[in-house]
């Protein structure tokens, strides 16, 4: 890949700002502190008032990301969408849905984010797009159809149900990765290759500065359409259980992406960072990476909240060099909810803490947990998830107003739950508070520096070096010793005769 630049305004705002920025080659240290907030526009901010967040909300809320100090947003799909998929179905990648406003306010809003040194990263569905795109009706040679009058295989979809469904145009059988309502583009066409790849240069036009791509490891099948075998061990992302009694050996992860990727490394040009999800396990990786800035870790946003658990994960993530660090995202349920909250503090450490591009999924930062979801009765189609993935998706609560938080003037899409220590408003006001810790780990991110050394289990204790750094995770609930004297830096909980708190970490100097 060369010495491509990578996320250029990041290194030109960080010039100004005064960051203790490392002194290797700008590339590789830049992504060593790089820290991305994911949102999920629908629930992030409302503007117009009518109850779905928009891009307007979201410039009107940069200064909350400038405050937390982060260098680049990363906003789940935006485009029309019929919604089957909370956007992930897309059905057309150069227009955005007039629910979330226009193109030219991605312009707009990439030009504000960056005036506040926040670089704008867009989500591309490159696997599959909404039944409802035009190609679907009149390029039907884009897509992947079955050879025979039914399902050719026994291939299951990620939600549930044979991944082949009848065309309602009646064209045959064709297949579908996750919903039926998403179609899987034919990515050993070129022509498939050539419209993403000038769908990513047409929004680096627009002032995107990188891309996170979705799905890659659906990218390509067996030619041959084989049958999966039965699973003899979980996937790495489990998802619906039907999906996950086979093993995915044919339908997806095939060799020969790499050229898929250049195609789309070709579009986004020169300086673009490129993150890939890739639902599989670190360690084969390696072809994506060959295109790509970053993949994100999954073992370790999967991992018990246990030292020896958490250590194999980072171990595995580090071993792949690009690791991109992510405890939650819009998918599954909040890390509150998955870790238990009083390790929350301690994860937010360890996350920030780490080298590599860290991302933050909003309400993070507030410690928010999961919601109640769709209004009890109210209808299971879309925008509510039939994959159950809505209490994830809560929106975010703003202000201490009720009753929705300053989320929205109108009705929320779905309701405004609080996080247990309040909304943005009284957290950024409050010393101590989820907010405040969030903050400075980012600020302290910059002082750590050079790759993670001794990285050991012990006693409950996860730890490991970063230069004269010692970073410490206890996950049990009693007090441990520290694992090395030093002067301590940071701590989420105040120690004492060198002990840990019980669910507490900290970050020492040695002196
Ligand atoms: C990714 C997205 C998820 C979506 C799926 C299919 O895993 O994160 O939300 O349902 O791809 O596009």
């Amino acid at each position: 890949m060369g010495d491509r630049p990578v996320l250029c305004s990041i290194r030109e705002h960080t010039a100004g700002r005064s960051r203790a920025a490392p002194r290797r080659g700008a590339r590789s240290g830049i992504l060593a502190w790089v820290v991305v907030y994911q949102i999920y526009p629908r629930s992030f901010a409302d503007a117009d008032g009518d109850g779905i967040g928009d891009l307007a909300g979201i410039s009107a809320h940069l200064d909350h990301l400038r405050w937390l100090g982060v260098d680049a947003l990363w906003m789940s799909p935006i485009h029309p969408s019929p919604m089957a998929d909370g956007g992930y179905d897309v059905a057309d990648y150069r227009g955005v849905d007039p629910a979330f406003g226009a193109v030219a306010d991605v312009e707009r809003l990439a030009a504000a984010a960056r005036e506040h040194g926040i670089d704008l990263l867009l989500d591309i569905v490159p696997c599959h797009t909404s039944i409802e795109h035009a190609w679907f009706r009149e390029r039907p040679e884009l897509y992947v159809w079955s050879p025979v009058d039914g399902p050719p295989n026994n291939w299951r979809g990620a939600f549930g149900g044979p991944a082949w469904s009848r065309d309602p145009h009646g064209r045959g059988w064709y297949l579908h990765s996750f919903y039926p309502e998403q179609p899987d583009l034919d990515w050993r066409s070129p022509k498939v290759a050539q419209e993403l790849a000038g769908v990513l240069a047409f929004w680096r036009g627009k002032g995107v500065a990188g891309f996170r791509l979705d799905a890659l490891q659906q990218l390509l099948k067996d030619p041959e359409l084989r049958d999966d075998p039965p699973a003899v061990s979980p996937s790495i992302m489990a998802g619906h259980p039907g999906h996950e009694a086979l093993e995915h050996r044919f339908s997806s992860d095939q060799p020969g992406v790499g050229q898929a990727l250049a195609a789309l490394r070709e579009g986004a040009g020169d300086g673009a960072f490129l993150v890939g999800e890739i639902g599989l396990p670190s360690d084969r990786h390696r072809p994506y990476l060959e295109h790509l800035d970053a993949s994100f870790c999954f073992e370790l946003f999967f991992a018990a909240w246990e030292a020896e658990a958490l250590e194999e994960a980072i171990t595995a993530g580090l071993a792949t060099g690009k690791a991109a660090w992510v405890l939650s995202n819009h998918d599954f349920p909040r890390l509150a909810d998955r870790i238990g909250r009083a390790n929350v503090a301690a994860a937010a450490l360890l996350l920030l803490a780490l080298p590599g591009p860290a991302f933050l999924f909003q309400g993070d930062e507030l410690a928010l947990g999961n919601g109640p979801g769709r209004p009890p009765g109210g209808p299971e189609h879309p925008p509510y998830d039939r994959a159950g993935r809505d209490p994830f998706r809560h929106p975010m609560p703003w202000t201490e107003d009720h009753p929705h938080h300053g989320f929205t003037t109108g009705v929320p899409w779905l309701e405004v739950t609080s996080a247990p220590e309040g909304s943005v408003e009284l957290q950024r006001a409050t010393p101590g508070s989820p907010a405040r810790l969030v903050r400075d780990l980012i600020a302290l991110r910059r002082k750590l520096s050079g790759p993670v050394e001794a990285l050991a289990a012990r006693g409950g204790v996860l730890s490991f070096r970063r230069g004269p750094h010692v970073v410490a995770v206890n996950t049990v609930r009693e007090a441990r010793p520290a694992p090395t004297p030093g002067e301590v830096v940071f701590a989420t909980a105040r120690r004492s005769n060198g002990h840990i708190p019980g669910q507490g970490a900290s970050v020492t100097r040695t002196v």
